[in-house]
């Protein structure tokens, strides 16, 4: 039996390449919706999952074998390397991250240790090397974004309007100043680590951040997100920024360092590219979707696709996670739509 060639469709979507088929993978590919992800996860906690690297490996693989996808994510969290500078995180099942010792001062900020990602987080590491050795489309690794792992280490779990997390911004300026410097440097540590162990493109997901507004967007984020971009440029490896609602953050996102813009489904593609939105786009079919009627789900990827081919540099994506109600057939079918798709076909 000969290797499958490898496919390195995404990179070249990236790049803004032409490329024969469109790529695409799923935010939250891995996960509940899949029966083997239920089977393992019901003998390990979330965290051990992460430990063993041949877990998290399989864990990985499993939607790209299952679904065909054209790229893997590495199967971890947001949280991964914060537990080890001194957040007492764990992952409850149906709600996410609860943190037993929530920031509240300067001090909190202080006490925050410095990620070593040898030391702290080898089994990442591990998992990294394992799937570049068996994979057959590249592998993104990946990181929270300040704003969004601060909005959990304040607000001590899931919050819907980061009321703790924006007044301490307002009110403690100088301690959310050192606290975006600290994330700031366990980003691009964290990342930089994942790329010298084989990841071929990282995604840095701020899913709060469209909590802010513009203007505090370009006073409070912006100088950070510029700081983790444009060193991860020094690498070469594309870079991939994604939000939840953040259609009016879009033209400043359109002026960091980045390759890649994730779009969730409240804007549309056009939209994004008429406010002038130059990089490559992914997304943003709503994940909703995946638990409609086939005929509707498919008329929507269409017009999503229509959209996004209009110019080179696109990647079929959800607008945010899988669910876990979604069904393991619907992402194959839509899996093998999206390949099949052509323009003006
Ligand atoms: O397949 C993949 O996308 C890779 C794995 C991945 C997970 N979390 C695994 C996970 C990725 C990329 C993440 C990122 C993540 N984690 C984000 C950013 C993306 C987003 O969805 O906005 C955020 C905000 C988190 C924090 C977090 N962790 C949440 C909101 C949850 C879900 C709560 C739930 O149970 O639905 C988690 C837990 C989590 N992370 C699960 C998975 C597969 C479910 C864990 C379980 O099995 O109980």
């Amino acid at each position: 039996m000969t290797a499958k060639p490898f496919n390195d469709t995404f990179l070249k979507a990236c790049r803004q390449e032409p490329t024969d088929h469109v790529p695409v993978w799923y935010m939250r590919q891995a996960g509940r919706y899949q029966p083997e992800y239920r089977a393992i996860r019901a003998k390990h906690t979330f965290f051990e999952m992460n430990y063993i690297p041949e877990v998290c490996a399989e864990v990985t693989r499993l939607p790209v074998e299952q679904l065909g996808v054209d790229a893997a994510i590495l199967f971890a969290d947001i949280m991964t390397p914060l537990k080890p500078i001194g957040v007492d995180v764990n992952i409850e099942s149906g709600i996410g991250p609860v943190i037993a010792n929530p920031i509240g001062s300067l001090e909190d900020v202080h006490r925050l240790g410095e990620l070593d990602p040898d030391t702290h987080v080898p089994y990442i590491m591990e998992a990294i090397k394992i799937l570049r050795q068996q994979l057959p489309v590249p592998l993104i690794g990946f990181a929270g974004a300040p704003f969004t792992l601060a909005s959990y280490m304040i607000e001590g779990g899931p919050s819907k309007h980061y009321h703790k997390t924006k007044s301490f911004m307002y009110t403690q300026p100088a301690a959310w100043e050192k606290l975006m410097e600290k994330l700031g440097t366990l980003t691009i540590t964290y990342l930089k680590a994942q790329i010298a162990a084989g990841a071929q493109a990282v995604q840095v997901f701020d899913s709060w951040v469209g909590a802010l507004n513009d203007e505090d967007y370009r006073t409070f984020i912006a100088p950070v997100m510029n700081r983790i971009l444009l060193s991860l440029r020094e690498t070469g490896v594309p870079t991939i920024y994604f939000g939840v609602g953040c259609g009016h953050l879009l033209e400043e996102w359109n002026k960091l360092p980045v390759d890649v813009v994730g779009l969730d489904w409240r804007t549309s593609i056009t939209k994004a590219r008429e406010l002038g939105v130059t990089k490559t786009l992914q997304g943003n079919l709503d994940p909703t979707l995946l638990l409609a009627p086939w005929e509707k789900l498919e008329a929507k990827a269409k017009e999503i696709l229509d959209e996004g081919t209009q110019q080179p540099g696109y990647i079929f994506n959800l607008g945010h996670g899988v669910f876990p109600d979604a069904k393991v057939e619907t992402l194959q079918k839509l899996t093998s739509f999206i390949h099949s798709y052509r323009r003006n076909a």
